[in-house]
């Protein structure tokens, strides 16, 4: 197990995102409701925001509900929704301690109208602080999210504020959700599943993907310390050769 002496403070990655993935067969081996997964899943999330923020790292996007999810039995879906705001609620003054800044991205339209001021009020109290930018994805959908984009372009195409040639990396990436956001250079998954499971496709062209055996409800500082060592220590050669590089 990785410790933060371990890690090179100058080689820390500006933004990791991680897919937070395991919580039902985490309750399911302990005999729980899948519930009780997602609830015990928080305590990880505190914990790797914390080493986040102690490492200085500058952004940290959580997956923590996908468009897909929405297709989960209905009680999983109000428990998870329900949990996401009190969570958000509780941890303002953790945030707050640590310079965190609230993000959402998704198809936010979605979620349920009652929490909508909640939401607001998370993002307002957090939006004056500058360390950490810590994104949650709700109800995101990286494909959804590519379609508004190019919505978005072809309707500034046709009131002429840009032209067809113009149209480039920069002006795709200023139409996703993320806009603003570096991209994320390493992608971390628990769970033991080798998938995507749709997020951030266009932003992760070139993020080294780290796989992490254990449920998300285990995962704690060292264990994002690891991924974070894993990928200090390879090369990235974006289309070039080593001697490139070197
Ligand atoms: C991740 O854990 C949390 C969400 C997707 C909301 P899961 O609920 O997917 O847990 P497993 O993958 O079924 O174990
Ligand atoms: C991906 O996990 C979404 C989140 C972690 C929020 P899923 O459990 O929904 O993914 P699949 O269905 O196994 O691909
Ligand atoms: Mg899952």
């Amino acid at each position: 197990m990785a410790y933060k002496d371990q890690v090179d403070l100058l080689k820390i990655p500006k933004h990791v995102a991680i897919i937070m993935d395991g919580n039902g067969r985490w309750a399911k081996g302990r005999g729980k409701l899948r519930v009780f997964g997602h609830h015990s899943g928080v305590t990880s999330v505190r914990d790797v925001v914390e080493a986040s923020v102690e490492i200085g790292m500058g952004y940290l996007t959580l997956y923590a509900f996908s468009a897909e999810n929405w297709n989960r039995p209905r009680l999983e879906v109000t428990a998870i929704m329900e949990l996401l705001i009190n969570t958000m609620q509780k941890e303002i003054s953790m945030f707050t301690k640590n310079n965190v800044r609230l993000n959402l991205i998704g198809n936010l339209e979605m979620l349920p109208p009652k929490y909508y001021d909640q939401w607001q009020t998370a993002l307002e109290q957090t939006s004056g602080n500058n360390g950490l930018t810590l994104t949650l994805a709700i109800s995101y959908g990286s494909r959804l999210e590519l379609i508004n984009a190019a919505k978005k372009i072809a309707g500034r195409v046709k009131t002429g504020d840009l032209k067809i040639d113009d149209i480039d990396e920069t002006v795709v990436g200023e139409s996703l959700y993320t806009a603003g956001i570096p991209d994320p250079e390493l992608l971390i998954r628990t769970s033991g599943e080798y998938r995507i499971s749709n997020f951030l496709l266009w932003q992760i062209a070139y993020a080294e993907l780290y796989f992490s055996t254990k449920l998300w409800p285990d995962f704690r500082r060292e264990d994002l310390f690891d991924a974070i060592i894993d990928y200090q220590k390879r090369e990235r050669r974006f289309g070039m050769t080593s001697d490139q590089l070197n």
